[in-house]
């Protein structure tokens, strides 16, 4: 049996599919409509391995995703594929809708349709895990306690609005028809990997160019980072010990600053990569316009999943800003390689200086 993985080619799912193989032996089936975002040298490593199947295909396609199903018979789906960042929604909310919403439909649709026709016992087993974002829950104050999984939705970006409606969808398949189906409310992810048009990767190779460093409005916003692999980690627990038709918050219990984060970047490449003038990284700090419809602050009480699966993040921000920081300083043929696939172009039709 496998697990059929979706958007397996993207930032959090390339990482999920290594540690599958690498760590745990399971098979994976891999599906990815390779959009700018999927990047299949993010899985050299585990490419040829005998557990592992790429398939270049559309969440969209129902025909193939049937025959995926009938196929390869996989014990679970675990669906990450999306289109991600808030930015590009705010300019061209058209692929959130279609890929988000509709295509999510489509794969609950499928596996349904697989599902009720399984024996007992790979019925019991069977489990869909929808991958998801604290931003369904809106934008906090900095006086407000941190999203538990009972609070309400509020999305406030094509994005996070599009999630929010993947979100109900998987609830009202698993309350109508009983598909067991968990979702994960995950907050601001870092690591190994991931597409340089979000903050953390942006300002690490920006610095490294010599570019500007564009920090949005006053600066002041908040996020709860998390180390990739930690979330990585806490998906594994779920799929094996989480309880179905639940949701779990995770979160790296890393609340920080915008700007405060900037300024560690820039201290700790002053220190491994120093400028050749000597200079500071900070002076390459730049305060640009705001994104329409900023969230303010988001933040994640994980007690449930600590509590209940007994799963708490391994990395400090400190440790894990070190480890990205040094693995995008050693892959520069990836980051190379990822520069020339369609984000010069995002980049240059943003910002009128060379972000
Ligand atoms: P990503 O943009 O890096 O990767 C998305 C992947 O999905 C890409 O490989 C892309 O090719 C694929 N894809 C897009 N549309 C597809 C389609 N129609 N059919 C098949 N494949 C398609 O995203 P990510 O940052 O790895 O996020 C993965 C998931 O985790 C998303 O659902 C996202 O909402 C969620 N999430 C992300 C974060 C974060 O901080 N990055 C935090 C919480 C939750
Ligand atoms: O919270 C989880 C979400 O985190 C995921 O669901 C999304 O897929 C992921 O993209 C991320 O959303 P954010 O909008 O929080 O991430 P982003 O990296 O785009 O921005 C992080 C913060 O940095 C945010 O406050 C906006 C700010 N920012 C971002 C960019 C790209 C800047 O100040 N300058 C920038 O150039």
């Amino acid at each position: 049996m496998a697990l059929l993985v979706t958007g397996g080619a993207g930032f959090i799912g390339s990482n999920f599919i290594i540690d599958c193989i690498k760590n745990f032996n399971e098979k994976v089936i891999n599906l990815d409509k390779l959009t700018y975002a999927g990047n299949l040298e993010n899985l050299s490593e585990v490419k040829d391995n005998s557990n592992y199947q790429f398939i270049e295909g559309d969440i969209l396609d129902s025909s193939l995703v049937n025959e995926i199903f009938a196929k390869y018979k996989p014990s679970a789906v675990v669906h990450f594929a999306a289109e991600s960042h808030v930015d590009r929604s705010i300019d061209n909310p058209n692929n959130f809708l279609q890929t988000n919403i509709i295509g999510t439909f489509n794969l609950l649709e499928s596996s349904k349709i697989y599902w009720d026709n399984l024996a007992k016992t790979e019925k019991l087993k069977f489990r869909f895990l929808h991958i998801s974002t604290d931003e369904v829950f809106g934008s906090l104050s900095e006086q407000d306690e941190p999203f538990s999984e009972d609070n309400r939705f509020e999305p406030n970006s094509p994005y996070s609005a599009s999630k929010a409606s993947s979100d109900h969808l998987a609830r009202a398949w698993n309350k109508t028809y009983g598909l067991p189906i968990i979702t994960t409310n995950c907050s601001n992810n870092y690591g190994p990997y991931q597409f340089p048009e979000k903050f953390i990767p942006l300002m690490i190779l920006n610095a490294l160019e010599n570019k500007k460093l564009p920090i949005y409005g006053d600066g002041n916003y908040i996020r709860d980072w998390i180390y990739v692999k930690d979330h990585c980690d806490a998906i594994f627990k779920i799929l094996k010990l989480g309880a179905v038709g639940e949701n779990y918050n995770i979160g790296g219990e890393n609340q920080k600053k915008n700007i405060d984060i900037v300024n560690q970047i820039c201290n700790i490449l002053d220190e491994l990569k120093p400028r050749s003038d000597q200079k500071s990284y900070k002076n390459l700090i730049t305060f640009v316009k705001d994104r329409p419809g900023h969230d303010r602050r988001y933040a994640i009480n994980a007690n449930k999943i600590s509590k209940e699966l007994k799963w708490k993040p391994k990395e400090t921000f400190n440790t894990g800003l070190q480890k990205t920081i040094s693995w995008y300083l050693s892959n520069e043929t990836w980051v190379k390689g990822v520069q020339n696939r369609g984000y010069k172009d995002w980049i240059k039709k943003k910002y009128s200086f060379d972000k």
